[in-house]
């Protein structure tokens, strides 16, 4: 069965990449090109199977004006990088869109090459093109720079209730 894409990659800016490197949307088939794996660098993903990714991705699918994930592979089509943004539709300003970026990871051997700069300019690029008045990310301080550098800055506090 040929792999669905998450949504339409014409939202996508053109973006340049080192030789080899691709970046698109999340498919369907990503769970056997490593996009749960690479994860890990990030946090924990518990005991995951591809029937859960399959579930989620059809969820994601479903609400594609919402879940927008992209994925950069290298030249072996393996999944090196992956990023979120989720539209959040409100009531203030006008029942206005925000943009969440949420669990940015590279892969630790390709770190370092700008591949997380694309990953967060081309999300900002889509919140643009899908009309967010702004797009927002927590992050640790320690990786306060990197945003930095993609052009964020810092804003208030966050606050956390664990359950
Ligand atoms: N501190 C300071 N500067 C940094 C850092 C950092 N932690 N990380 C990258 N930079 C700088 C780079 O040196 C580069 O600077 P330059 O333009 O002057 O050369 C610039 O930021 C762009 O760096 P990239 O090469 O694009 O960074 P990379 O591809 O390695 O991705 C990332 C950065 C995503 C933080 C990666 O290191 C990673 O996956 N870390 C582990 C997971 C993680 O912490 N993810 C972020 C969670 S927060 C969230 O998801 C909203």
């Amino acid at each position: 069965m040929a792999d669905t894409s998450l949504f339409d990659k014409s939202i996508l800016p053109e973006i340049e990449l080192p030789e080899g490197y691709t970046l698109r949307p999340l498919s369907s088939g990503d769970y056997q090109r490593g996009a749960v794996e690479v994860l890990k660098v990030l946090t924990t993903v518990g005991d995951f199977t591809e029937e859960l990714y399959r579930e989620r991705f059809d969820y994601w699918f479903k609400h594609n004006d919402t879940y927008y994930t992209i994925v950069v592979l290298n030249a072996n089509d393996k999944v090196v990088g992956i990023g979120t943004l989720m539209i959040e539709r409100k009531l203030i300003h006008q029942a206005g869109l925000t943009g969440h970026i949420e669990d940015i990871v590279i892969a630790e051997s390709e770190q370092g090459k700008k591949l997380g700069l694309k990953i967060i300019n081309s999300l900002s690029a889509i919140s643009k093109a899908v009309g967010c008045y702004k797009v927002t990310l927590v992050c640790s301080d320690h990786n306060v720079e990197f945003y930095k550098k993609c052009g964020f800055k810092k804003g208030t506090n966050e606050m956390v209730s664990v359950s």
